[in-house]
């Protein structure tokens, strides 16, 4: 097998999918209403990727060191028959692990069916478990309900459950305990999420962050934590476990603590572009490439030719001046 490494060393391990751009929800630090509102124009049905194409692509990948792939989307369960796909991938030879990224709402329709087609795990997000709040954060008043049924219809079918809240001062900080005290009462791993400076619609502030430092003195005097090793080499959170329980909690430090010095993520948008960081603008093409009719070689080629490029590491190096000056991409665009 053809492994790959980057300019800084970095091995090829992780592909992200988004299969779409759309999303039924409106959540205030990614797809804002007042942007996203009814004019809004998403990516046209033929400029997506279709599942032969993605099949296609994923097993490249593969070939070329990745070990795992997540769904995203937007919300990649509004993409027509999601299982058809990961049934797709799951006959992938060499690939370890396939799991998606959800707000949960169409788990009950879906859950089943995603097992059984092969999908592992499924994380779920999660801002707060206050029906007023957790509705004015989504933008579309729904409340906490629906992902509540979501998360029981995943884990009565077998799949594994994250938990992601994604913390901004002063809107849902007040929900830390509650979230950490409800997760850890239901033996779900919960992640809090830094609020990230992703794209240009989500009116980005550092002063909106709420760091892990500080989430962490909250959790602290409540309850007692002790480190877990990581999962897998670059696993984006740092965990600790409840003493006494096998309950983990997690937090994604992009902007505290940055760990791009592990980053071996590869993200395919809807329509085919490959972006090698969350923050980089620059796609690179592919769908238009492979629909030229080119060779498994040739795509093998331009893949080993964008990685061996690779020099991000955007969240080491973010100051007031790069999140003012960069090209920027959505979050619903990518898929986080
Ligand atoms: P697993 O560890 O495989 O369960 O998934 P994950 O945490 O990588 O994926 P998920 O889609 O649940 O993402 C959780 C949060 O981590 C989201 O806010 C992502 O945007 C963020 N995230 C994931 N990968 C990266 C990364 O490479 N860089 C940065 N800055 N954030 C990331
Ligand atoms: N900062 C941090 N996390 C975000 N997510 C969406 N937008 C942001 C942001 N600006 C999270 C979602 C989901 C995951 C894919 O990314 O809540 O859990
Ligand atoms: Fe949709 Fe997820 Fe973005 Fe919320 S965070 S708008 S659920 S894609
Ligand atoms: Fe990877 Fe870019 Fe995130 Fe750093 S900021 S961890 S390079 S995706």
């Amino acid at each position: 097998m053809t492994k790959v490494k980057d300019q800084l060393n970095r091995p090829l391990r992780d592909l992200r999918i988004s299969v779409i751009d759309r999303c039924n929800f409106r959540c205030q630090y990614c797809m804002p209403a007042d942007i996203f509102g009814p004019d809004f124009v998403f990516l046209p049905r033929n400029q997506l990727l279709s599942y032969e194409e993605i099949e296609r692509l994923a097993r490249i990948f593969v070939g070329l060191g990745v070990e795992k792939i997540r769904l995203t989307g937007g919300e990649p369960l509004l993409r027509k028959d999601l299982p058809y796909l990961v049934e797709m991938l799951s006959k992938i030879e060499g690939l370890k692990d396939i799991g998606l990224t959800t707000n949960g709402v169409l788990l009950p329709k879906h859950a089943k069916a995603l097992k059984e087609a092969g999908l592992k795990r499924v994380n779920i997000s999660l801002d707060s478990l206050k029906d007023e709040l957790f509705g004015e954060i989504n933008g579309r008043n729904v409340g906490v309900g629906p992902i509540l049924k979501g998360i029981k219809a995943a884990q009565e079918a077998g799949l594994g459950v994250k938990i992601n809240m994604v913390v901004k001062k002063g809107l849902n900080d007040s929900e830390i305990i509650p979230m950490a005290q409800f997760c850890k009462d239901n033996e779900l791993q919960l992640r809090y999420i830094e609020f990230m400076d992703v794209g240009s619609s989500n009116g980005w502030k550092m002063d909106d962050v709420v760091t892990k430092k500080e989430i962490f003195e909250q959790l602290s005097e409540r309850f007692s934590l002790e480190p877990v090793d990581p999962d897998y080499y670059g696993e984006v959170a740092k965990r600790y476990r409840y003493k006494d329980t096998n309950v983990d909690v997690g937090f994604i430090t992009s902007v505290s603590e940055s760990f791009c010095s592990s980053c071996t993520r590869s993200r395919l948008s809807a329509d085919g572009k490959i972006y090698t960081c969350l923050f980089n603008g620059n796609g690179h093409d592919l769908r238009d490439f492979m629909r030229t009719g080119v060779n498994d070689q040739e795509i093998i080629e331009r893949v080993c030719e964008i990685w061996n490029g690779r020099d991000d590491r955007y969240s080491d190096i973010r100051t007031a001046e790069t999140v003012a000056n960069r090209k920027k991409i959505e979050m619903s665009y990518i898929g986080g």
